[in-house]
Order: structure tokens, then C-alpha cells, then sequence
């Protein structure tokens, strides 16, 4: 029987949609920004048991595009959240070998966050410890109608033959382009979708749903999810006798 502490077993990269902060918040009759300020100790949890586990690719969902919609006093306490986090954890992430990536719709966003985004990626540029991606202002039909945007720009400029466009050259020009995609996608606070969340790469990933509230995240959480995964079989369309070497 597989355990999650095999490394075959191990995902390559993690995908996880953080949701029931303001939940968490409400039940402790107190404003839903307190739960988004518990809900950033659970990302450190969660890198932290990134990095001792070994996997080498987080992607958090922490903002989508949808979310711009909320009341302004919570959008607003986000980014400031997002701008302290960056702030305080990018030398110390930094130093621990994790190389930060943003995907969204940047423009979005505040400056004084766009550049703090571009310091961030800098500063860890080139560091594989951990690929950490942080989506936010994303969704994951923007970023499907921006790369085909893309390339169809490139075709009518006669730079691109139409006929060369597969899935392949899509998805490098997808957010995410570079990495594996994702072998176990995580869902807090008891929802069971997607949430618009990388459309494209979770053709395949192997979906773990909880109804732990994100705050309350903590190692004996991620190591379930992981034993779980490393329980599945994987077929990516073929037959289990297929998998195993035995014909069709
Ligand atoms: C979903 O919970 C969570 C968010 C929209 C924000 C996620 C932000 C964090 C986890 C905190 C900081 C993150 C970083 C990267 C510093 P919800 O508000 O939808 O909860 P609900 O479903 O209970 O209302």
C-alpha cells in the first residue's frame, strides 16, 4: 500500500482554493478581515510544510477575479493584507530557497502592490526550493482568453501558423507555463467546485475537498490530504491493467 511518505507518491505540485476565512470570523462574532488575517497564518503552515515534505509547487488561489466584487472595506483590508505579508515574509522566504510567482490580472491592481509583486519575483528569482504562486486577480478563463488572445495576435501579424497551435503551445503560454501540473488540488470550508481556479491544468489533478475552514489548516490536515492522494490510482484515460504493464 502507497504512503504518502514515498516519494513516487509525493505531488509534484500542490493546487489550493482557501476558502471559509470570513466563515471562521463570523463564528467568532468578529469582522471577516479577521479571518483573512488568520487565513495568511495558515499560507505560512502550509509553506512551511511545503518545504519540510519536499514538495516542490504550491499555487494558492488567494484572490480571484470574481472577488473584486465584495464590499469595498473587506477588498480594501485584503490588499492591505497582501501588502504587509509582502512586506514582512519575502526576505525569509527568500532565504529559505522559495521562489514566488504572481498570476492574475496585475493591472488590477494598485502600483504600490504591482511593484511590490515585481520586488518579490526578483528577489527570489532562480530559487526551486519551493515554486510558491500566489493567484490573485486571477481567474482561470481570463487567463485561457488572454493566451488565446495571444496567440491569435501572433497569427494575424503572420508570426504564428494557426495550424501549429496545439495544447502544448497553449499551455505555455498559460500562467503557470514551466510548471507540472498540479497532482492534488485542496478545497477548504466544505464547497465541492472549482471556482474558476486553473481551468486548464486541473484536466487531470486529483480533487480533495474538506470542510475544515482555511484558518484552521494545520499539518495532521495536509498530511490526510496526502495519504488520500497517495491511495489513488491514476489513469489519465488508460485502464488500470494498462498502468500496470499488463496489455489492454
Ligand atoms: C476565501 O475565504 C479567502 C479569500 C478570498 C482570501 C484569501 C486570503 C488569505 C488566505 C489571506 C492572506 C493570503 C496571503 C497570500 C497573504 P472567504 O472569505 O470566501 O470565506 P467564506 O467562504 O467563509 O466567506
Amino acid at each position: 500500500m502507497p504512503s504518502s511518505s514515498d516519494a513516487g507518491h509525493l505531488p509534484r505540485h500542490l493546487a489550493i482554493i482557501m476558502d471559509g476565512n470570513g466563515r471562521w470570523a463570523e463564528r467568532r462574532h468578529r469582522p471577516r478581515t479577521f479571518g483573512h488575517r488568520a487565513g495568511a497564518r495558515a499560507v505560512r503552515i502550509c509553506i512551511d510544510f511545503c518545504l519540510a515534505r519536499g514538495i516542490p509547487a504550491l499555487t494558492l488561489f488567494a484572490f480571484s477575479s470574481e472577488n473584486w466584487k465584495r464590499p469595498a472595506e473587506e477588498v480594501g483590508a485584503l490588499m492591505r493584507l497582501f501588502m504587509r505579508t509582502l512586506d514582512t515574509e519575502v526576505d525569509e522566504l527568500a532565504r529559505r530557497g522559495v521562489g514566488l510567482r504572481f498570476i492574475g490580472e496585475r493591472a488590477a491592481f494598485p502600483q504600490e502592490i504591482r511593484e511590490r509583486m515585481a520586488r518579490a519575483e526578483a528577489a527570489t528569482a532562480g530559487n526551486t526550493g519551493l515554486v510558491l504562486t500566489l493567484a490573485i486577480g486571477y481567474g482561470g478563463r481570463w487567463d485561457i482568453a488572454r493566451a488565446c488572445r495571444e496567440l491569435a495576435a501572433e497569427a494575424a501579424a503572420g508570426r504564428l501558423d494557426p495550424a501549429s497551435i496545439d495544447e502544448s503551445l497553449l499551455a505555455s503560454r498559460l500562467g503557470l507555463a514551466g510548471l507540472p501540473e498540479p497532482d492534488l488540488f485542496i478545497r477548504t470550508g466544505g464547497d465541492m467546485r472549482i471556482s474558476n481556479f486553473l481551468l486548464w491544468q486541473l484536466a487531470y489533478t486529483e480533487l480533495w475537498f474538506t470542510q475544515t475552514l482555511w484558518p484552521d489548516l494545520d499539518e495532521a490536515l495536509l498530511e490526510r490530504a496526502l495519504s488520500d492522494y497517495a491511495r489513488r490510482e491514476r489513469r489519465f484515460g488508460l485502464t488500470s491493467a494498462q498502468l500496470a504493464g499488463g496489455g489492454t
